[in-house]
């Protein structure tokens, strides 16, 4: 239990923020020669902000920060002391006569302070005010001038009113540097700064590289990015002229109360204070998807959100690297296929609702036309795209020309008009030219109809004839390859028992080496499959099923009686080893990364692929873990393959594992996308708490998994279901989101459960949460004898009447 505190500590630190209030009437200035001592405040005038020291729960440490003085749980917007952390609770803030403050330790060390101060004029006084914006500034008294602002030095929170950019005069980047942890004002790895290279834009670093492109403002919104748009509460102002590149972020009603906070994993998220819950809202958060990333898809790529798989090559254009491309790694992105050369004539292709490309390498002049604009990008050899106006507010008649390759593309979903358009510039088609030499030289033309002959004669006499199974038809329209029962055996020293690396349902995994890469080899089981024919065509489908958050089928062997899959090898375990084996940890963010990349899969394997597979028995020894831990769904597809699961309705053969099966399914045999929607939320419920659904204890309690959850959910601390371990990487708000995600998709009723594009939608951020319903297997009082835990109290039906053939691999 205490532990279980621990986290909730973690989870929600500004809770317990420590803040010493001095009894002393308020006053929002500091006059030279005062000094606030710890325990202090000031406040500003309407009582939005105050500033003073603070420290973190069960910390020693304190900082000078400011924070909301009306909000509870407190939430600090700014810190001064961020790299140095003050010791004991012994020291003051002093204004000196040179008109800075000065964070002085008991011993009079100096361990923070503004800048000195050029600016103020002899006889002058500097005066420390706490502004109802939250800008702690420093002026001097007489000629009201500011000689230095809190603004100017950002944390992780952008406030209304405060600038993002570069001030070209002061020679400062006001950028917004996260936090170490969240409750370390440490400075962290992410840093949100204003790139003037070519066209100014936001950027999100990591690390000094980046980790997404926000882009510019166009007046009515980031280009191409969801959210950030047109809102009836704020507004963004870009200030681009000789003194300054910045953007200024101010509310249109000042009643609301909102920031945005860059947080410590990276994400940019706007929060907005909701009264009447007392919480903070979030209300947009940049990072949702794949594409929202920094350049996924390579040069000329396109990223299509909730795509599976999200790149393609826009027309004319093609993989530069098909392997790597149909492997799923696309930051090598696209190449043309007619490479533009500066004496053809060119043309331009348009393509539209875009998230404008990477503006790093881009010339910009707002006087210039449309018309104008292309001519210059025409007569330019180095110009390789151009764009109407960036600003569109201004009603159009910018131009934007870029050179080099085109970075970070993506399409605005359909039905959202953020988007831009741009004209790509083209090689022309090669045919024209080529008739004319024909037309013109009569020996050319002989020369070609001659090659042309040997063409058609190499076509009709293909001289590789392939293997028996590789010459039917299937070869054409797939591109897998079909191997030799020889070869395999030879990869897999003939299904050496000491190669073998599980056991699934549907037959034995043995590791092997086929041409130089480890694959894994699956050995279907003979029973009850369907014919060679089926089996070759069922697994051209599957082979097109291609997601980052699949396993990817390689090849496959049919000969005899061998069906054979080989998919890629998998160097690291599959998740349930990691979950549940406490030497092996996953951090929250793994966790999170997890649920959401095995929400994708799934998703993709419901609906966008063509085939609309129900997996069947998603579980977590069936998630495979690649080398940087993404999750890979495995045996997609598999069920399709055999024959008696063919009907979509009744069987009375239930496949599928205890402890993840659907209560309907389990009872009556029935089987839908639902019941997969099941067998995820008891994933999640488990990434999130590191117990096993199955064999599942509470000492206390005599509740399973599910009713665990749901009864913590019911007496208002979901988060007790945290996995102690989790401590210091835990995201309350994401943990919440995934308890809540969970146990909707367990709840009883199948209709109640939400499809695979509303958990996707709503691990997101988006659409609204409805509280759950019961779950299915929930009033468990005594521990079953025969079958585990797999109680159906809802269900009257006998056990015995149903056979439940376990398939529980490795
Ligand atoms: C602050 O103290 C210094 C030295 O103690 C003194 O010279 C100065 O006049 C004081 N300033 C004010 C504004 O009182
Ligand atoms: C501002 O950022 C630019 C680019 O990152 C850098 O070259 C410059 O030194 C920075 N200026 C200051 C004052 O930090
Ligand atoms: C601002 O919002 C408050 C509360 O919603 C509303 O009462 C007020 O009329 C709004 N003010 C303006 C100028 O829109
Ligand atoms: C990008 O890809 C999506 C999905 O394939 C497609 O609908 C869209 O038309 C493409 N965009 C362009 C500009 O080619
Ligand atoms: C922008 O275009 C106008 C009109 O063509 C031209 O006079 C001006 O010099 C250009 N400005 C820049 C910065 O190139
Ligand atoms: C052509 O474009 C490049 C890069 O955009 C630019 O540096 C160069 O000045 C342009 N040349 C002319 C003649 O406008
Ligand atoms: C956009 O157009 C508006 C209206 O003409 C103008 O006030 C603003 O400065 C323009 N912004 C940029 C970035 O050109
Ligand atoms: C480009 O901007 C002009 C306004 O200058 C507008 O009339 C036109 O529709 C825009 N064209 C495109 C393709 O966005």
């Amino acid at each position: 239990m205490a532990r279980l505190k621990m986290i909730m500590f973690y989870c929600f630190f500004l809770l317990f923020i420590l803040i010493t209030h001095s009894a002393s009437a308020a006053t929002d200035t500091i006059f030279p020669n005062q000094t606030l001592k710890d325990g202090g405040t000031i406040v500003s005038a309407a009582e939005t902000f105050e500033l003073g020291f603070f420290s973190f729960k069960d910390s020693p440490f304190r900082y000078l920060g400011i924070w909301y003085k009306k909000i509870s749980p407190v939430t600090v917007v700014w810190v001064a002391n961020r790299d140095v952390r003050l010791l004991d609770a012994s020291s003051m803030l002093k204004l000196n006569n040179d008109g800075n403050l000065q964070l002085l330790s008991v011993s009079n060390t100096l361990v923070w302070s503004s800048p000195s101060s050029i600016n103020l004029a002899t006889n002058s006084t500097p005066v420390a005010q706490l502004l109802d914006t939250g800008n702690l500034v420093i002026r001097d008294d007489i000629s009201g001038n500011i000689i230095w602002q809190s603004f100017d030095n950002p944390g992780d929170t952008w406030l209304p009113g405060m600038k993002i950019g570069v001030n070209h005069i002061k020679g400062i980047n006001l950028t917004l540097t996260s936090w170490r942890a969240s409750d370390n004002p440490l400075p962290g790895s992410y840093t949100v700064l204003m790139n003037i290279n070519g066209y100014p834009q936001l950027y999100n670093m990591k690390d000094g590289s980046p980790f997404q492109r926000i882009g510019y403002w166009n007046g009515l919104g980031f280009s191409g990015m969801l959210g950030l748009g047109p809102s009836n509460f704020y507004t963004f102002e870009s200030v681009l002229n000789l003194d300054e590149t910045s953007y200024i972020f101010t509310l249109r009603n000042a009643s609301y109360i909102t920031r945005m906070l860059l947080n410590h994993h990276g994400s940019f998220d706007q929060l907005v204070w909701n009264p009447d819950r007392e919480s903070w809202d979030l209300y947009t958060r940049l990072i949702k998807y794949e594409c929202d990333y920094y350049n996924v898809c390579g040069p000329y790529g396109n990223c299509t959100i909730l795509k599976a798989p999200p790149c393609a090559c826009f027309e004319g254009f093609e993989p530069l690297l098909p392997e790597e491309w149909s492997a799923a790694k696309w930051s090598n992105g696209c190449k043309r296929r007619i490479s533009l050369t500066p004496e053809k004539g060119h043309k331009f292709m348009m393509l539209s609702n875009l998230k404008l490309p990477d503006s790093q390498n881009s010339l910009f002049n707002s006087s210039v036309s449309l018309e104008e604009c292309k001519n210059l990008c025409a007569n330019n050899d180095s110009c390789t795209a151009y764009a109407n106006s960036t600003n569109n507010s201004g009603g159009g008649g910018g131009c934007l020309m870029w050179s080099g390759e085109l970075m970070d593309i993506r399409q605005a979903p359909q039905g959202d008009d953020s988007g831009q358009d741009i004209y790509i510039k083209m090689a022309r088609d090669k045919k024209k030219p080529y008739l004319k030499v024909i037309l013109l030289t009569i020996s050319a033309g002989v020369i070609l109809s001659f090659a042309l002959i040997l063409y058609s004669w190499r076509k009709t006499n293909p001289n590789n004839k392939g293997t028996p199974l590789a010459n039917n038809d299937h070869k054409q329209d797939s591109d897998l390859p079909f191997f030799s029962l020889n070869e395999v055996v030879k990869a897999t020293s003939n299904f050496s028992i000491d190669n073998k690396i599980g056991q699934g349902g549907f037959g034995a995994v043995y590791k092997g080496v086929l041409e130089g890469g480890e694959v894994a080899v699956k050995r279907l089981s003979k029973t009850s499959r369907q014919g060679i024919v089926e089996f070759q065509n069922e697994v051209i489908c599957i082979a097109k099923l291609q997601h980052r958050n699949l396993v990817k089928l390689l090849g496959c062997c049919a000969e005899g009686e061998e069906m054979i899959l080989i998919y890629e090898y998998m160097p690291n375990k599959s998740l349930d080893s990691f979950l549940f084996d406490k030497s092996l940890l996953l951090d929250w963010p793994q966790r999170y990364h997890i649920i959401n990349g095995i929400a994708r899969g799934l998703l993709y394997l419901h609906q966008d692929s063509r085939l609309r597979i129900i997996h069947r028995d998603l579980k977590a020894s069936n998630i495979l873990l690649d080398s940087n831990m993404n999750p890979k769904i495995s045996d997609f597809g598999l069920a399709r393959m055999f024959k008696e699961y063919e009907t979509e309705a009744n069987t009375n053969h239930v496949v599928g594992t205890l402890g993840y099966i659907s209560p309907e399914y389990a009872a009556n045999g029935l089987f839908s996308l639902k019941s997969d929607v099941f067998s995820f939320g008891v994933l999640v419920l488990e990434i999130v708490s590191g117990k096993k659904s199955r064999g599942f204890s509470n000492p206390n309690q005599h509740d399973n998994l599910l009713g665990h959850a749901w009864r913590l959910y019911n007496e208002a601390k979901p988060l007790e279901l945290v996995d102690a371990a989790l401590q210091d990487s835990c995201t309350a708000s994401e943990a919440l989101q995934s308890i809540h995600v969970g146990l909707s998709c367990v709840q009883q009723h199948p209709d109640d459960r939400p499809s695979m594009s509303s958990v996707v939608h709503m691990l997101g951020g988006e659409g609204s949460l409805q509280p759950p319903k019961q779950p299915g297997f929930f009033t468990e009082m005594t521990k079953p004898k025969v079958h585990s835990s797999l109680i159906m109290p809802q269900f009257p039906i006998s056990i015995n009447k149903i056979t439940i053939t376990e398939l529980d691999a490795r």
